[in-house]
């Protein structure tokens, strides 16, 4: 062990220093860095290919090879032309904010583990809970992703569905419950699947509701429902960004005394916004939701939350213990998930909730929705078929042939100036564009278009 001299590189501030100014330059040249690597880029990432060698490697060397190697393949979100999947942008603060929290190094298990994680996600808690307009006392989980959030939601759901009917999962396990009924739209996140799946319910248990173009579910198809069913619905469809009819389907649901989730990674958002509030219209009346803070609200990935109405079903699914483990009064982390060790989360979000307020959230998400009708507009106008209801921040595209949208969106991928992914949409090819950063100003919107302007 290099102890002395890891003291000094922690210390002396010359390692920092060097990372600091290759992240200057980065951030600089955001907006004319290429967005995709380019195949050069591509195949100096051999250098990484090299067999682990029993001497170590001097620290500078080590960021360098970052810098001279690593720096040229990264995918570039914040210059604005990035349209693919649904990806969010960075709030400067935010991201300063968690860099500081990872210098700091806390780990958020616990209140005792890190008082400040305990206390920013406390906040946090309360602030999301208000600004999405959920019921009080709703208790929140800080997770990575959407997808993790998805899964400790239906986790929560299924058990507290099985405990109403007099059956302790946690003390009885699983293996003579019988089957719970999942009812789901025809078009819900693959995450959805994914979790469910992995929360035991087969998909021979799941009973898909058709949906409609935009893929809304019907609700003149959804199914009778009662006490042993889970309704998923979903705010924010993954291509068209559509919103399912809550307020109806709803309330059918807790008239029957069914769980209802409500899938929300980048559209729950729309319930802070001045504009779009009415697309949430009765998400209130659900039991759990999901929704991202590394999509719409810009935050550096690694943040979704999991939310649900009754904190003793959550914080009863998630049971934690250990003779070791020394609880607090306050917020312990470790009660809401399945992770004991893992970062604090909640510092970047509360620097960003901070630094936008409400009215600045409120903002961020009109400003996206305008944008994302500003493009849609300006890509019709260029001939290009717009295939959504443009509702919120996703815009798909076709041109008239399969072989023309197939043709215009490699294109567009081997350009390396901007980026778009592809899907099926209605059983047509169709190009995605997700508007989900800050940094997509009309500036980069019309560099954007010049570019498929140039590639058409
Ligand atoms: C509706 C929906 N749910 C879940 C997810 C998964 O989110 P994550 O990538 O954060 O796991 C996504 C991702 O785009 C999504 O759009």
């Amino acid at each position: 062990m290099r102890i002395e001299q890891m003291k000094l590189e922690q210390r002396d501030g010359e390692l920092l220093d060097q990372v600091v100014s290759y992240a200057k330059d980065y951030l600089k040249e955001l907006e004319k860095l290429q967005v995709y690597p380019d195949e050069k880029s591509l195949n100096q990432l051999e250098v990484f290919d090299e067999e682990l060698q029993a001497e170590g490697t001097k620290a500078q060397t080590v960021l360098e090879m970052l810098q001279n190697y690593g720096k040229d393949a990264t995918v570039n979100h914040g210059g604005g032309k990035y349209f693919g999947f649904v990806m969010g942008g960075n709030l400067p603060v935010s991201q300063y904010a968690r860099v500081l929290a990872d210098i700091w190094d806390q780990n958020a298990g616990l209140y005792l583990s890190s008082p400040i994680a305990g206390k920013l996600e406390e906040v946090c808690e309360r602030w999301l809970v208000s600004l999405l307009g959920l019921p009080e006392h709703t208790a929140a989980s800080f997770v990575s992703g959407s997808s993790m959030a998805n899964f400790y939601a239906l986790l929560t759901a299924r058990n507290e569905v099985l405990r109403r009917q007099g059956y302790d999962v946690v003390q009885q396990g699983l293996y003579h419950t019988k089957p719970i009924r999942v009812v789901l739209g025809e078009e819900a996140h693959s995450s959805i699947i994914k979790a469910l799946v992995l929360a035991g319910f087969g998909k021979e248990s799941m009973e898909f509701v058709p949906v409609d173009d935009q893929g809304r579910m019907r609700a003149d198809q959804v199914p009778e429902l009662d006490e042993n069913t889970v309704l998923i619905l979903q705010a924010g469809h993954v291509n068209t960004g559509a919103f399912d009819p809550f307020d109806e389907l709803c309330d059918k649901a807790r008239k029957a005394g069914a769980w209802i989730h409500i899938d929300g990674a980048f559209g729950l958002w729309a319930a802070t916004s001045k504009t779009r509030k009415n697309l949430t219209k009765g998400i209130e009346k659900a039991d759990s939701w999901t929704v991202d803070a590394h999509k719409t609200l810009n935050i550096p990935y690694d943040s979704g939350i999991a939310f649900c109405r009754n904190r003793e079903s959550l914080v009863r699914t998630m049971q934690a213990s250990g003779s070791y483990i020394q609880f607090s009064e306050h917020r312990d982390g470790m009660l809401y998930g399945v992770e004991m060790s893992r970062r604090a989360r909640g510092i970047e979000l509360w620097a960003a909730l901070k630094y936008l307020g409400r009215d600045g959230v409120a903002k961020l998400i009109d400003t996206l929705c305008e944008q994302a009708s500003y493009l849609a507009n300006r890509l019709k106008a260029m001939g290009l078929l717009v295939e959504n209801e443009v509702v919120y921040n996703q815009v798909i595209v076709r041109r008239e042939t399969e072989e023309e949208t197939q043709q215009l969106l490699k294109a567009i991928q081997d350009s390396c100036e901007i980026w778009c992914g592809g899907a099926i949409h209605q059983g047509r090819k169709v190009i995605r564009f997700s508007v989900c950063s800050w940094q997509m100003t009309r500036e980069a919107l019309d560099q954007s278009v010049a570019c498929i302007s140039k590639l058409l």
